[in-house]
């Protein structure tokens, strides 16, 4: 197929990498044309120097750019110039409202637009193994979907568009919560007295086992925090997540505490820490 794949960041670089490695027409587009450039490089495909010269006559663009304003930025330059009946699948965190407000805008130029966000972090978007989850509509989904199987393990269709923003919202935060209750558990184990990798072994296999138990309790302890999804990103989802929330009345009492938390690591310095590091700010260290 012809695709066209704008934002080439630490997710979206080796995205479109696996969109030429199956084989497809890609032509990428960055803001910083460095990235696109080196893109170039490593795969097989064209950069291109805006979003309006990839897109053009793209059956499918893919997006994975930062916020709610870059994704309105780079669909209103494409999207005149991508095939009739193409698609647009992005892949930002962005709010439910921009999805809705760019599925309307596509279909009133006979496009579509699917709101595709992305859980797997860096290493899943370079195994191509992200769990995709999207809003659309299905006939739409029904195209795009065996073509993000290309850097995807899971792809589902959750509803209308936003949809698939409120399912990533969900997930934000199922983490929130949780990363906050593994540094409590950390933290509360070393002021005990007690070895972290033997506790660690005493309960991961019990009612306390989580992906992140497993993935970053061992981390935590060494005290190492650059494993992926930084800090200053996942204020960006709470507060989409707590703006949603004031408008669906859902009451979201320890996801406002811990947002809180993670501006008070910001403020220690830790913007770029991953999201494990919630626990640096119970152990007052700095940066
Ligand atoms: N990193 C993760 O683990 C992860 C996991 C799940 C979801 N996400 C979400 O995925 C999105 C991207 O994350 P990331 O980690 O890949 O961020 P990133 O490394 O900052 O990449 C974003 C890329 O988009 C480019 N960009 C921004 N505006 C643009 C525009 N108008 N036109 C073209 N390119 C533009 C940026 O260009 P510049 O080079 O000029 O900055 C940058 O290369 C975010 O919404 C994030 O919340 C990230």
């Amino acid at each position: 197929m012809k695709l066209a794949f704008a934002g080439l960041g630490v997710m979206g670089f080796p995205m479109a990498g696996h969109l030429a490695g199956a084989g497809h027409e890609v032509a990428v587009f960055n803001r910083s044309p460095e990235k696109a450039q080196r893109w170039a490089q490593v795969h097989q495909g064209r950069a291109c120097e805006s979003a309006r010269a990839a897109a053009e006559g793209a059956e499918i663009l893919f997006l994975c750019v930062g916020n709610d304003d870059d994704v309105r930025r780079v669909v209103s330059e494409a999207l005149p110039v991508i095939a009739p009946g193409g698609i647009i699948v992005d892949h930002t965190t962005t709010s439910a409202r921009l999805a809705r407000e760019m599925a309307a805008l596509c279909e009133a130029q006979g496009r579509a637009f699917v709101d595709a966000p992305v859980s797997g972090g860096q290493a899943g978007a370079e195994a191509g193994q992200l769990t995709v989850m999207c809003g659309g509509e299905a006939a739409a989904f029904e195209r795009a979907a065996p073509v993000i199987a290309h850097f995807a393990k899971a792809v589902r269709l959750m509803g209308s568009p936003g949809a698939g923003q409120l399912t990533k919202m969900v997930n934000q935060i199922c983490i929130a919560g949780l990363v906050q209750g593994l540094s409590e558990g950390l933290h509360f184990a070393r002021r005990a007295g007690l070895d972290p990798a033997e506790v660690y072994e005493a309960i991961s296999k019990g009612a306390a086992q989580s992906w992140q138990m497993d993935n970053r309790w061992k981390t935590m302890a060494e005290d190492r925090f650059d494993f992926g999804f930084a800090v200053d990103w996942m204020r960006k989802d709470l507060g989409l997540v707590l703006d949603e929330a004031r408008a669906n009345g859902a009451q979201l009492d320890v996801t406002r505490l811990v947002d809180g938390f993670y501006a008070e690591v910001q403020a220690m310095g830790g913007g770029r820490w991953d999201t494990s590091s919630l626990v640096k700010r119970l152990e007052g260290r700095e940066a």
